[in-house]
């Protein structure tokens, strides 16, 4: 769906459009929907009085009056809202107003005792915009739906920042939607120079040059496929003297087979994912180049595409690291972590102070935590509660998981430094996030995010494919370590 929104000053009563949407909070009408039923002569609790509609959260109720239609949505108890439950609101919203055929309508900011202005603004802003979203690149016949929105007496600013934070989920979530064929590293390089338009510095690199610079191990994932890779860094510079340059680094494979190793059928059929790392990262960029928070940032991506064929990377191959350590292959499909760690080497040796990594690494992730929470590992108390904090304010689910030393020894190879696999399916999530803390010693945080960067089924707040997980978490980050 085309969705316009813009905050407004009026009231409901007053924006001259087909529906107005009011709430129902525990079952009375909201201040605005007291303003209306004043507007309507008392029409309005008259009805309501009679059906004996009581709101559950995120009931709705259209009511044809003679000027224009109603839509009531039930809030529950004003104490018992959330950031979260307004998100679904508004993308249910979205959906309800659409699919009633309206094309334009005013919306109160349901404001209550336990959320601010800024803060209802902005929830309901994200979860209208991201409830609209959909891929309809590849559909022949179909024309997206237009809407006009109004949000009565919102916040303009808090309007305005969620806008640009909501549109850069649905700019991650339109790179992973992308089909593999489409979307291959150059494309993903492609796509990431077109930010430049927004003042950042963007800056890729082709075989060639990764190769003089020494990333092995990236370069051994790589080339197997006929689609060759590149290394994408893109920078923000903020205006004035910056406090902490941060790094992000996300996981960028375009198609994981599994290689060698391969996959099954099914297994692979949601693996054109396996760049929502990169995705989610390249859109926290876009939103920060946008927002231009006083920190510095830099995000790295080394994009590749897992495959089979005459010169594919092997099991028993031995590929050194841009750190300089070697690492024997044992499983062509843990190729994540040594696409990351060459990445991550890179990132600490151009001198990031801290660096967040985002990647679809495990399945022993998904395993442990399923699809609504990603796994957090850090070898940083600090930064590890920044990032809790941050996703907690952003409704992006994560939880600690550790980085148990005691394992550590289980990534030693007998023929080289290190080994990418541990032997075993235990612990597979730890064992992952214990060899990208090989490649260095800045605080550094992983998150898995194997589970939520996907989904097979619509969702609260969009339809089934990539959710844009993380961008709204690392937005968050960013706005945080300023002050
Ligand atoms: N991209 C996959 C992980 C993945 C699995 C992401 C399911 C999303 C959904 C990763 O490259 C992988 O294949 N990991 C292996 C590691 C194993 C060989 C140690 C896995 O999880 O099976
Ligand atoms: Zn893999
Ligand atoms: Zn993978």
């Amino acid at each position: 769906m085309e969705l316009r929104l813009r905050s407004a000053r009026r009231s409901v009563v007053e924006i001259p459009a087909p529906v107005r949407i009011v709430g129902i909070w525990g079952g009375e009408l909201s201040d605005e929907g007291q303003r209306l039923d004043e507007h309507l002569k008392g029409k309005l609790s008259a009805i309501l009085k009679n059906l004996r509609f009581q709101g559950d959260l995120g009931e709705t109720l259209l009511l044809p009056m003679e000027e224009f239609h109603v839509l009531l949505v039930g809030l529950g108890k004003r104490r018992g809202i959330s950031l979260e439950a307004l998100r679904r609101v508004g993308a249910k919203l979205v959906g309800e107003v659409a699919r009633l055929g309206f094309r334009e309508a005013a919306c109160e900011t349901f404001l209550s005792e336990k959320l601010g202005k800024k803060e209802a603004s902005a929830a309901l802003t994200e979860g209208m915009v991201l409830g609209s979203y959909e891929f309809l690149k590849y559909k022949s016949r179909s024309e997206a739906k237009r809407l006009r929105l109004w949000l009565s007496r919102a916040s303009s600013s808090a309007v305005e920042r969620a806008l640009i934070v909501a549109e850069a989920v649905c700019f991650a979530r339109d790179l992973v939607n992308e089909p593999p064929n489409v979307l291959y590293p150059a494309e993903l390089a492609r796509r990431a120079e077109e930010l430049a338009q927004l003042g950042l510095e963007v800056e890729v690199w082709e075989p060639e040059r990764i190769r003089e610079v020494g990333m092995g191990l990236f370069l051994g994932v790589a080339q197997g496929s006929a689609q060759p890779p590149r290394f994408i860094q893109v920078r923000y510079r903020p205006t004035g003297k910056p406090q902490r340059v941060l790094a992000l680094i996300g996981k960028g494979l375009t198609f994981d087979t599994g290689g060698y190793s391969l996959k099954t059928s099914e297994g692979m059929s949601t693996m054109k994912s396996d760049m929502s790392g990169a995705a989610a990262v390249l859109g926290a960029m876009r939103a920060i180049a946008q927002l231009r928070p006083p920190v510095e940032v830099w995000a790295y991506i080394a994009a590749a595409e897992n495959m089979v064929s005459g010169s594919a990377y092997r099991l028993q191959d031995v590929l050194k690291s841009l750190s300089g350590k070697t690492v024997e292959v044992l499983n062509t499909d843990a190729e994540g972590r040594l696409t990351l760690a060459d990445a991550i080497t890179f990132a600490d040796r151009e001198g990031a102070q801290t660096i967040v990594e985002l990647s679809t690494l495990t399945g022993a992730c998904v395993v442990a935590l399923g699809n609504q929470v990603a796994g957090l590992f850090s070898n940083d108390a600090r930064l590890a509660r920044e990032i809790e904090e941050a996703a907690e304010r952003a409704g992006e689910k994560v939880w600690p998981l550790p980085l148990e030393e005691e394992y550590r020894e289980r990534l030693k190879s007998s023929v080289a430094d290190l080994k990418n696999v541990a032997g075993g399916r235990d612990a597979g999530a730890i064992i992952a996030a214990l060899f990208l803390s090989e490649f260095t010693e800045k605080p550094l945080a992983h998150l898995d995010i194997a589970g939520p960067a996907f989904s097979d089924k619509p969702h609260a707040l969009g339809p089934a494919g990539g959710t844009g997980y993380g961008v709204r978490l690392l937005v968050e980050l960013v706005d945080h370590l300023q002050s």
